[in-house]
C-alpha cells in the first residue's frame, strides 16, 4: 500500500473542491493539498451546469432581497445566518472567477449580463451563455494548475475516512488505474464530492454522482441533514434525463400542455415559467394526472416552447440547448417545441456543516452539494448552487488551513491499519462469488426510490420503499462480481458505488417517511400542509447498525419570520 503525506486532503475536484484547494494554498503557500478525485477534475459534474450563478449586482437588487428569495424558495427551512453569509460573499466570488478567466456574458454597455431564474424577484443570475459550469470549472482548474502545491490524485476513489484520536487524519483511496489502495494522510479533510442523484432512475446527474462523500461521512458517524428534500428540475429530456436549462424559461420560453395551454397560470399565476422548481415540477405531474400531457416512447411529457424567441436569440443565449436538443431528440428548437418532464437534479440535504464547512468530526469539512450548510432548506433556487460551491468552498479551504496549522500529524500506525483493513474489504469484493447482480440491485433501488420518494409522496409507498431498501442492503452481501482484474476494474467501482447509493437512499426514504408534512420539494399527498409548529426543524440522520438513527435540530432564524409561500 502506498502512503502519501499532505497538510490538507481534498476529496473531489469540482467547483467547490477546486475553490477550496485554491483558497487553502493561497492562505498557506507552504502547505500541500492533495486533490483526490474519482475522475479527472474537468470531468466533474460541475462541467455540465448550464444556466448560471446568482449574485446581487444591479441597482434594482439588494442582499436582503436575494436572502429573502432564497429563504422563501427554501420554504423557510434554510438557516438564515448561512443565507446572509452566502448573499454577502456571492458577488465577490463571481468577480474573482472573472479574474481567473471565466468569460461572463456581457451587456452591450460592458456590464456583466444577468438573466431571470425561477423564484428570484429580479434578474440576478450571471451566466456564460448556457455553458456556465464548463467555463467556471475551466477557470478554476487552470488556476489550480498554477499551484504546484495542489497535488492531484486523478481517478482515485476515496472509500473511507481515516480517524484517530477523535479527529480525521486522511482517507483510504482505491487507485482505479492500478487497483491498489493508497493512504492519503493529512491534518484536515475537505469533502466536495457533489450529490447523489443516481439513487433515482431518471436524473440529470452524471453516473459519478453516487453519494460517495455523503456515504463515507455517514459511515464515520457524521450526521446527514435534511436528506428528505430532493429537487426535481422541471425540464429534463425524456429518456436521457439531460438537463434543459431553466435559462430557457429565464429567456422567455413557455411550458405548454397537450392542449397548447400555458398551464402554469393554474399553479403559479404571478410567476408562470419563473416559478420555483418544486411548484413547477408538481404542476407538470398534475397536468399528466389530468390527462393533459403528451405520451411518448419514454413516458409522458409537456412542451417547452422556444420558437417565439427566434433563431438569433437562441443561438446567442441558449446555443447549448439547441445543440443538445438537435443531438439527443433530433429536432431543432428553433422550429419545434422540446419534449420535457421533471427529472431528479439536486439533493438539498447533505453532510451537516456550520458556515465554515466544519462538521462535528474535528478536522473534517464539507462544501458544495455534498454539504447542507444550509442555504437550500426544502427547495433550492436555481443558480444558487454554483455560487454556493464558491462561497462555501473557499470558506472550507480557509477553515481547513486554520485547523491544520493548529494540530499535529497524529499517529501513523492506527491510520495505516485502517487503510489496510479497507484494502482488505475491497479486495474481498473484487471478483467475489455471489448470486446478486449490481445492475439488478441498482435497478430495484432506483425504482423503489422513484415510487416512494418522487414528486408526490405517500405513507404506504414510502414504507414499501424503506422495506425494499432494507432487503437490498441484505442482498448486497451476496453480490457476485465477474471481474477479478486489478486494472481499471469498473465493476468493482460500480459495486462500491452501489453500497454508497444504498446508504444514501435509506437515509432519504427514512427521513421522508418521518416528516409528516409538506414543505418545499417534500410533498405528501397524505399531509398536504406545511406544519411549522411541529416540523420547522432540520432532520439529522446518523448511521447505526440497526438502521438510520434520526433526530432533529432547530432552524436558525435571524430576521425573516416564516410566512405562507405564494407566487
Ligand atoms: O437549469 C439550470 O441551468 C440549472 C441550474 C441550477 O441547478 O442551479
Amino acid at each position: 500500500m502506498e502512503v502519501s503525506y499532505h497538510d490538507i486532503v481534498l476529496v473531489g475536484g469540482g467547483c467547490a473542491g477546486l475553490r477550496a484547494a485554491i483558497a487553502a494554498v493561497e492562505a498557506w503557500p507552504e502547505s500541500t493539498v492533495a486533490c483526490v478525485s474519482k475522475v479527472y477534475p474537468m470531468r466533474s459534474h460541475t462541467v455540465s451546469a448550464e444556466g448560471g450563478a446568482a449574485a446581487v449586482t444591479r441597482d434594482d437588487d439588494s442582499l436582503d432581497l436575494h436572502a429573502y428569495d432564497t429563504l422563501k424558495g427554501s420554504d423557510f427551512l434554510a438557516d438564515q445566518d448561512a443565507v446572509e453569509t452566502f448573499v454577502e460573499e456571492a458577488a465577490g466570488e463571481l468577480v474573482q472567477l472573472e479574474h481567473w478567466g471565466c468569460p461572463w456574458s456581457r451587456e452591450p454597455d460592458g456590464r456583466v449580463a444577468v438573466r431571470w431564474f425561477g423564484g428570484m424577484s429580479v434578474q440576478r443570475t450571471w451566466f456564460a451563455t448556457d455553458k456556465t459550469g464548463f467555463h467556471m470549472l475551466h477557470a478554476l482548474f487552470q488556476t489550480s494548475l498554477k499551484h504546484d502545491r495542489i497535488v492531484r490524485f486523478d481517478e482515485f476513489f476515496v472509500t473511507k475516512l481515516l480517524v484517530d484520536g477523535g479527529q480525521v487524519r486522511g482517507v483510504a483511496a482505491l487507485d482505479i488505474r492500478t487497483g491498489e489502495m493508497h493512504a492519503v494522510l493529512g491534518r484536515a479533510v475537505i469533502i466536495c464530492t457533489g450529490g447523489a442523484g443516481r439513487v433515482f432512475p431518471f436524473t440529470t446527474n452524471a453516473s459519478i454522482k453516487s453519494g460517495d462523500g455523503m456515504a463515507i461521512a455517514y459511515r464515520a458517524g457524521i450526521p446527514l441533514k435534511d436528506m428528505e428534500f430532493v429537487q426535481y428540475h422541471p425540464t429534463g429530456l425524456p429518456g436521457t434525463g439531460i438537463l434543459i436549462t431553466e435559462a430557457s424559461r429565464g429567456e422567455g420560453g413557455y411550458l405548454l400542455n397537450s392542449e397548447g395551454e400555458r398551464f402554469l397560470q393554474r399553479y403559479v399565476p404571478n410567476k408562470m415559467e419563473l416559478g420555483p422548481r418544486d411548484m413547477i415540477s408538481r404542476a407538470i405531474v398534475q397536468e399528466m394526472q389530468a390527462g393533459r400531457a403528451f405520451k411518448g416512447a419514454y413516458g409522458e411529457y409537456v412542451h417547452l416552447d422556444l420558437r417565439h424567441l427566434g433563431e438569433k436569440a437562441i443561438d446567442k443565449k441558449l446555443p447549448f440547448v439547441r445543440e443538445l436538443v438537435r443531438n439527443y431528440v433530433g429536432i431543432d428548437p428553433v422550429h419545434e417545441p422540446i419534449p420535457v418532464r421533471p427529472v431528479v437534479h439536486y439533493m438539498m440535504g447533505g453532510i451537516d456543516t456550520d458556515v465554515m464547512g466544519a462538521t462535528e468530526l474535528p478536522g473534517l469539512f464539507a462544501a458544495g452539494e455534498v454539504a447542507a450548510v444550509s442555504i437550500n432548506g426544502a427547495n433550492r433556487l436555481g443558480s444558487n448552487s454554483l455560487t454556493e460551491c464558491l462561497v462555501f468552498g473557499r470558506r472550507a479551504g480557509l477553515a481547513a488551513v486554520e485547523f491544520s496549522r493548529g494540530t499535529d500529524d497524529g499517529k501513523e500506525g492506527p491510520l495505516l491499519e485502517q487503510a489496510k483493513a479497507e484494502g482488505a474489504r475491497i479486495e474481498a469484493l473484487r471478483g467475489k462469488s455471489g448470486s446478486e447482480k449490481i445492475s439488478q440491485l441498482r435497478r430495484e433501488m432506483n425504482l423503489a426510490m422513484e415510487r416512494g420518494c418522487g414528486v408526490f409522496r405517500e405513507e404506504s409507498e414510502m414504507q414499501a420503499t424503506v422495506q425494499t431498501l432494507a432487503q437490498l442492503r441484505g442482498r448486497f452481501a451476496d453480490l457476485g462480481l465477474a471481474d477479478s482484474s486489478k486494472i481499471f476494474n469498473t465493476e468493482l467501482v460500480a459495486a462500491l458505488e452501489l453500497g454508497h447509493l444504498i446508504d444514501v437512499a435509506e437515509v432519504v426514504a427514512n427521513t421522508a417517511l418521518a416528516r409528516k408534512e409538506s414543505r418545499g420539494a417534500h410533498t405528501r399527498t397524505d399531509y398536504p400542509n406545511r406544519l411549522d409548529a411541529e416540523y420547522l426543524k432540520h432532520s439529522r440522520v446518523r448511521f447505526a447498525p440497526e438502521g438510520p438513527r434520526l433526530d432533529y435540530t432547530p432552524v436558525t432564524i435571524t430576521r425573516w419570520q416564516p410566512e405562507e409561500r405564494k407566487y
